[in-house]
């Protein structure tokens, strides 16, 4: 599995407690260093299944060849490019027949419910003339139609698959709120999360969408 834009390894390093063998790809050296520091942490076996190289995910096609993995990860990193296209091509490029490409990617038909339930009505209403935003950081980022980003995976003959919704319910709940501490209820919020992802209409707002296509 490749995972590109792996960030802080939250994917990479479950992926590799779960058995697969997998290759971490970020350019920041920051995020890479919190990777390095948590996979230091982990047994032998996990550290010998994952393995974090420094780099920018557009070059991935200089270093893998061609259909080198069964599973292609880039969660959190479209929004910040200029142009997806480019990477969305040199990923599938490398997917093997069959392989299963995983995009994360903020969702565009929902763009304005984050500003408007915060009261920003100037940003709520530019929301819908425009697919940029800035995120909770500050940071300037894209946003995308889950229509749009079909057409562009058939392109690459990675076809959507299956699609899910994230952060139905608890999109706006502030930076800093705690989870339930009661067990119970923390289990009952992820499971309405997970119940609205797979569910239309809730999933079709959803503040991020999950795309799952498949060569
Ligand atoms: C929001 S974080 C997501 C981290 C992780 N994928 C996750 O879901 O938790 C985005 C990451 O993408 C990385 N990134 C952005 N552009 C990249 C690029 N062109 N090549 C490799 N990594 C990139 C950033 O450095 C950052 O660590």
């Amino acid at each position: 599995m490749l995972d590109i834009g792996c960030g802080q390894g939250t994917q990479a390093l479950r992926l590799a407690r779960a058995g697969h063998y997998v290759t971490g790809i970020d350019s920041d050296p920051v995020a890479l260093g919190v990777a390095q520091g948590a996979l230091a942490e982990e047994p032998e076996e996990v550290r010998g299944r994952l393995q974090l190289l420094s780099g920018d995910g557009h070059q991935c096609g200089r270093w893998f060849g061609p259909r080198s993995f069964d599973v292609v990860l880039c969660h959190g990193v479209l929004m910040y490019l200029p142009d997806p296209d480019p990477m969305i091509a040199s990923l599938a490029r490398l997917l093997a027949p069959g392989g299963l490409l995983s995009l994360l990617v903020r969702n565009r038909d929902a763009l304005a419910l984050r500003p408007a339930a915060a009261g920003d009505w100037r940003a709520a209403l530019h929301a819908f003339e425009s697919d940029r935003y800035y995120n909770r950081l500050g940071l300037a980022a894209r946003a995308y139609r889950l229509a749009d980003l079909s057409v562009t995976l058939s392109e690459v003959s990675v076809p959507i698959r299956h699609w899910y919704g994230v952060r139905v319910f608890t999109d706006n709940a502030p930076d800093d709120a705690a989870p339930p501490v009661d067990g119970r209820q923390l289990a009952q919020l992820l499971e309405a999360e997970d119940r609205a992802g797979r569910t239309d209409p809730y999933r079709q707002v959803a503040a991020l969408l999950h795309v799952i296509g498949s060569k």
